[in-house]
């Protein structure tokens, strides 16, 4: 057990509440040196803070980053989602076997590394990825693991440093001629370590015009006008979402949704690592908009980058007096803390978002009510996600008309295309909402790798739909895809080509939803154990032809009944696939019929070692 002494310490240090009860855990179990918090320890936190022992071990039981048993100096976790899983995640865990002898879930014997599996790390256009610590690493090899290893045996762990050098936010942008860059336009030439050097860009000048010339209500006009709608998925108006906030004179606060866990996803750790005072600003203009004096960016755990950038620039943006009280001499005050995720996917479900952020579990709440009549502490809150809030300032700055120029009326704006899978180029993409499938792959992925076919594209994330070659000229854009019986989501691209087996795929996203259910509503606990269940019995010929009807009916039920989306989500991936695929499923209800992905998969995701 840790001393009572460190334990005050660092209880002391971010505040006895229990909302601060994620970053206390996780800068113990850094301090231990071995990525663990152990009974006793978590005992003396629950005591010293007063908040009952079962909230504590509940509470990490409850976020998979955290672990009692004794890890290592060394944390590998291998990524297995969808972008990495067809891009080679299985052969990189044969490659750690063999280099550290160690299979998922133990440790090497001189107590310097350990092994896990876990899902998407947020860098899947350099996949297979895998993080070491906070560190991450991308476009894995068996020399580079072997380079990678040797290096971590020669250091010691730091808590707090910037994550690795491998994957730069430059390195995951795609550079090609054509693109629309607004919320990219600065990435590369704003350092984003420096206040001054936004500043000197024009930095914060939306905020000042907002705050001393514009009236809140005027601004929700210019931002119903501007046609913005949030990029998260849903795809709400953002104006609209900003004037249910704006009643009353009861403290309110600005959420933005870091917490980017779709497999797939990567564009808004891009963005704050690349300029996090873009986000600080947009954050501003809605505090001022809906008369909010705090703000709170709930960002995912893995992304200690992000989070140690966003930090820095808050800490500069204070000193600088441009985040506090009295900004711009106006009278408005207006300040913005981080919250950190603990890898639980569930919690980019802005109800779970909020019980995560008042140190809980991250189970989502009954709507109605909905954040903007009571959110964070009760309160009324506005959640936007990243990409949502940085394309605020230029609004303000360029006009409502200038920002509708580009895309449909109904949806206008650019949209960040993440792309990933088997292309010959992967990367960011800014282009004009509504960009083709056939554009984002011919032109800007170069075609599919090695010459070969394509198969299938998964747009949207784990939740989202398959698309086969009948919808290449599908315009990418929130309602045409719904229209289409698909989804835009985070605006995944991920391509699977010739190689790929439908029903292999299908194991690896089902598991991942069995894996990140919270397990509160029933419908989703046994739903997606069920279909999960299902997976496996295609992928290992030991189904019947009537399953595949079964599982439909699982994921319909799960639909009705579920209450957050993650459970009402598995049924778009299964039905869009069999649209296309079916036949494979019925060709592995034949115990005599060959498919060596599906073997493997199961070899190696299924026999050994879990979660
Ligand atoms: Fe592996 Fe995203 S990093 S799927």
């Amino acid at each position: 057990m840790m001393n009572t002494e460190t334990i005050a310490k660092t209880i002391n240090k971010y505040g006895n509440d229990r909302e601060h009860l994620m970053l206390i855990l996780r800068d113990l179990e850094a301090q231990s040196g071995m990525n663990v918090l152990d009974t006793d320890t978590l005992t003396e936190v629950a005591e010293q803070m007063n908040i009952p022992q079962s909230a504590v071990a509940g509470f990490l039981g409850f976020y998979t980053m955290f672990k009692k048993s004794p890890r290592a100096k060394y944390l590998i976790r291998v990524c297995k989602s969808g972008p990495c899983h067809v891009m080679g995640s299985r052969t990189i865990f044969d490659e750690v076997e063999d280099l550290l002898g160690i299979k998922p879930g133990e440790a090497t014997k001189d107590g310097m590394f350990y092994l896990e599996k876990c899902e998407c790390l947020g860098v899947c256009s350099v996949a297979p990825a895998m993080m070491v610590n906070y560190d991450i690493h991308g476009n894995l090899t068996k020399e580079s693991l072997k380079k990678i290893f040797d290096d971590y045996r020669k250091k010691e762990p730091e808590f707090g440093e910037e994550c690795g050098p491998e994957v730069e936010e430059k390195a995951c942008i795609l550079d090609n001629d054509g693109q629309t860059k607004r919320l990219l336009a600065d990435i590369g030439k704003v350092d984003p370590l420096s206040v001054d050097s936004y500043v000197q860009t024009g930095g914060y000048k939306s905020a000042e015009k907002a705050i001393k010339g514009i009236k809140p209500a005027e601004i929700i006009d210019i931002m119903k006008d501007s046609g913005l709608r949030g990029r998260g998925g849903a795809g709400f108006p953002a104006g609209m979402k900003w004037s249910f906030v704006t009643k009353g004179d009861m403290q309110k606060y600005v959420i933005c949704n870091a917490d980017e866990g779709e497999p797939g996803t990567y564009k808004d750790r891009i963005l704050m690592e690349g300029n996090p005072h873009l986000l600080i600003e947009g954050m501003m203009i809605c505090g001022y908009t809906i008369g909010a004096t705090e703000g709170y960016i709930y960002v995912r755990g893995e992304f200690r980058r992000a989070i140690m950038r966003l930090q820095k620039a808050i800490d500069q943006a204070r000193e600088k007096g441009i985040l506090g009280k009295n900004l711009f001499g106006s009278g408005f005050d207006f300040d913005v803390f981080i919250k950190e995720g603990g890898g639980a996917y569930v919690c980019g479900e802005e109800t779970s978002l909020i019980n995560s952020m008042e140190g809980k579990r991250g189970y989502p709440r009954f709507k109605p009510p909905f954040p903007g009549g009571s959110g964070f502490m009760n309160l009324p809150s506005n959640v936007n996600n990243v990409e949502t809030y940085m394309s605020v300032p230029m609004i303000i700055d360029k006009g409502a008309d200038w920002y509708k120029e580009m895309g449909p009326s109904f949806c206008s704006g650019t949209k960040l295309y993440c792309l990933s899978g088997k292309l010959n180029e992967t990367g960011l993409v800014e282009l004009p909402m509504g960009t083709t499938m056939r554009e984002l792959i011919d032109k800007y992925g170069k075609g599919i790798k090695g010459g070969k076919k394509f198969k299938f594209a998964h747009v949207g994330g784990s939740a989202g739909g398959i698309l086969g070659e009948d919808l290449m000229d599908l315009p990418l854009d929130i309602d045409s895809t719904t229209k289409a019986g698909v989804t835009l989501g985070s605006g995944v691209v991920m391509v699977a080509d010739e190689d790929t087996c439908p029903v292999d795929y299908m194991l690896q996203i089902l598991d991942f939803f069995e894996h990140e259910s919270c397990g509160q509503c029933v419908p989703c606990r046994v739903g997606t154990s069920h279909l999960n269940y299902y997976a496996k019995k295609f992928a290992s010929r030991t189904a019947k032809v009537e399953d595949i009807d079964a599982m439909v009916a699982k994921a319909q039920l799960m639909k009705n009944g579920s209450l957050c989306a993650l459970g009402q989500s598995p049924i778009l991936p299964i039905t869009t696939m069999l649209k296309y695929f079916r036949a494979d499923f019925e060709k592995h209800c034949d115990p005599s019929y060959s498919c060596p992905e599906c073997d493997r998969s199961l070899k190696r995701y299924f026999s050994e070692g879990s979660h």
